[in-house]
């Protein structure tokens, strides 16, 4: 979205708000362990998945070939023509007769046999080969002329020779051919040639090369190390497809989920809304395959374990885009859209979008629910369309919970207006979103505290601290942006009566293809690396608890404009019985506290203790250093009902003592 930038986020100790250092035991962090408060959803931590930054198409979807279908606009984009100097062949884009007519253009490639002759697919820049690994090559092809060889060729950045294999008699009518490569070296940078030797000609189409192992083992199926990532996370939640992809700059680009489980080849491809957006960003070669859609993300969910939260155009463009809506007496389709996605995720097997679930290979129900209404609109046209969404859909699935939203800011007039409409209407949860400098979440930490116990519950569905501004390229994920999003979180942590759900935005960025930071987890063809922000979801979430215990932060507090000495929260894993405190420490030097456990008649005297730590607010990883910010796990021993335990500068602990 084309967001104003906002304020300019300087670190701490510049704006001068780093809290004072503090003298050995002025601090008590009291733990009302004996008075259990509200109840954590299971699901409380989750993720936010758009196909933002090469999220999908160059990110989480395996393939490797982009365009693999010459369906883009100009249908050589990620292909060139590779014609040494005595070649003589042609290329021509071609849509008579092809394999499939819901994937109509292909590629004819005709060589004299003069020298060898074909084309290079760039992958999304860059391919990325591992030696010792097995790649699947696929391709629809037909013969047309002549008995030319097919040469598949792995080729290095540098351009030597990975693999080849040879294609040939080929059928003079479509019909799909597999190779197996296996590259001498691993290349971050490959490319993939087809190159004919002969003279001959041949149509091709639905070029690919996926890594034979992806997550689980599933032909066609994601990248492993990233979907490892989100596992690692042990996500309550997965949020998809957005994000304003939901929406669309207008109307005919919004995200449709039935085009998403049509066979890969008939999923219509579209301009994904990240390819202009951003004029200093731009990616002319961003478009939406599907191949990640929506029963892979169905399944996606039951592998990880996370509740489906699957977000639906209400009939509303993007509006910082055209804002083009859909009128109120046209919107039936819509609403039927969102009815027909129940029933694909929860339907009986033989019922019709319970069948086309079935057909894919999981005739069990998904279990979905809830359901996101819209993605980040405003104004009284949300609400218009918003009511007869949620009447249609409360009608025939009480159970399911709607989360509506509140715009795009935490507190502007958008929001101001949304939320007295949406507790009139008696919204379930409400999704709130904030990007926002490192100030804005230390000194949030008690916004929700005042929250209507009454009204509808949170979603803090997209948040993220922004190190220069809203929106900068500029922006990294620096350990000051991770401790503030974690002092916010003990906010939420606290609160978790009002705040049932929450995730960052956004999720992935392939370094060679961004267009907007900070995100959670950065990759490039061959790696992956979870930024500090990374960490502290993944604290959070497996270290999450059942039930919330008040705490009282004796002598750490600050006016309310100020980044406080000390953020704690607290609560109670009724499994193992651990009490696990949450403790941030923002400012420049150690931090020694007095811990009181209240209402609890012993715990155990050695304790575990996770520490994320840096030296410097600036500090970040990068694939040179991926785990220069990481967890670090330790025993403590000591604790008892009254103990003394220090906090590092700059760090974020967890806790965990387990009571007997
Ligand atoms: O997370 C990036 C974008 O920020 C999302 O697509 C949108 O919902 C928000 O404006």
């Amino acid at each position: 979205m084309k967001m104003k930038i906002l304020f300019p986020a300087l670190a701490l100790a510049v704006l001068g708000l780093l809290p004072p250092a503090c003298q050995a035991d002025s601090i008590t962090l009291t733990v009302q362990a004996g008075q259990p408060g509200p109840r954590i959803n299971p699901a409380m931590w989750g993720i936010f998945f758009e196909d933002i930054n090469f999220g999908a198409d160059g990110g989480l979807y395996a393939e490797l070939v982009k365009n693999h279908g010459f369906e883009f606009p100009d249908p050589m984009t990620g292909w060139t023509k590779i014609s040494p100097s005595l070649a003589k062949g042609e290329l021509s884009v071609r849509d008579d007769n092809p394999f499939d007519p819901a994937n109509a253009h292909y590629l004819r490639v005709h060589s004299e046999g003069t020298a060898h002759f074909g084309i290079s697919n760039e992958g999304f820049r860059g391919i990325g080969l591992r030696q010792g690994e097995t790649y699947d090559f696929s391709a629809q092809i037909r013969g047309v002329a002549g008995n030319a060889v097919l040469w598949l060729n792995l080729v290095g950045g540098d351009g030597s020779m990975l693999d080849s294999v040879p294609l040939k008699g080929f059928s003079s009518e479509w019909k799909p051919y597999t190779a197996q490569l296996h590259p001498k070296a691993t290349d971050a940078k490959a490319r993939l040639d087809l190159i004919m030797d002969g003279k001959g000609t041949v149509d091709l189409d639905m070029v690919s090369l996926f890594p034979r192992h992806t997550w689980k083992d599933r032909p066609g199926g994601l990248r492993a190390d990233m979907v490892q990532m989100l596992a690692d996370l042990k996500p309550g939640f997965l949020r998809f497809p957005g994000g304003c992809i939901v929406e669309g700059s207008q109307l005919d680009r919004r995200y449709q989920w039935k085009n998403t489980i049509l066979p890969v080849p008939d999923r219509k491809l579209l301009i994904n809304r990240w390819n202009y957006e951003f004029e200093h960003r731009p990616a002319p070669d961003y478009f939406q395959s599907f191949g990640l859609g929506f029963f892979e993300f169905f399944q996606l969910c039951e592998d990880l374990g996370a509740q489906p939260l699957p977000i639906l155009n209400c009939g509303m463009a993007c509006q910082f885009n055209s804002g083009e809506l859909v009128p109120l007496d046209a919107l039936e389709p819509y609403i039927q859209d969102a009815l027909d996605l129940i029933e694909f995720a929860n339907g009986p097997a033989d019922s019709p979008w319970g069948a086309k679930r079935a057909a894919m290979g999981h005739p069990a129900p998904f279990h979905m629910n809830m359901m996101g209404v819209g993605n980040e609109q405003w104004g009284p046209q949300y609400i218009e369309r918003y009511v007869p969404f949620a009447r249609a859909l409360k009608e025939k699935h009480p159970g399911i919970m709607l989360v509506s939203d509140a715009g795009p800011s935490p507190d502007d007039d958008r929001f101001k207006f949304l939320w007295p409409k949406l507790r009139e209407l008696k919204a379930d949860i409400v999704d709130e979103h904030s990007y926002a400098n490192p100030i804005w979440f230390f000194t949030n930490n008690h916004r929700y505290d005042n929250y209507d116990r009454n009204g509808p519950k949170v979603f803090m569905g997209e948040y993220g601290a922004q190190s220069v501004a809203v929106v900068s390229p500029k922006n990294r994920n620096t350990l000051e942006c991770a401790l503030a999003e974690a002092a916010y979180m003990t906010g939420l942590e606290r609160n978790a009566d009002v705040v049932r759900m929450a995730s960052y935005a956004p999720l992935f960025a392939n370094a060679a293809a961004w267009q907007w930071t900070p995100d959670l987890i950065w990759v490039d063809s061959l790696h992956v690396y979870g930024t500090p922000n990374y960490y502290v979801q993944q604290l959070f979430s497996r270290n999450r608890g059942d039930v919330v215990l008040p705490v009282e932060l004796g002598g750490a507090s600050a006016p309310s404009s100020q980044v406080q000495p000390l953020y704690a929260s607290a609560v109670r894993d009724d499994q193992t019985h651990d009490i696990i405190l949450k403790v941030v420490n923002p400012g420049g030097a150690p931090i020694r506290i007095a811990i009181e456990l209240m209402g609890l008649a012993k715990v155990q005297s050695k304790a575990s203790r996770t520490l994320l730590a840096g030296a410097s607010l600036s500090d970040v990883n990068s694939f040179e250093n991926a785990l220069k910010v990481a967890p670090l796990e330790s025993r403590i021993n000591g604790v008892g009902l009254r103990f003394h335990q220090n906090f590092p500068p700059y760090s974020f602990t967890v806790l965990r003592v387990t009571a007997q």
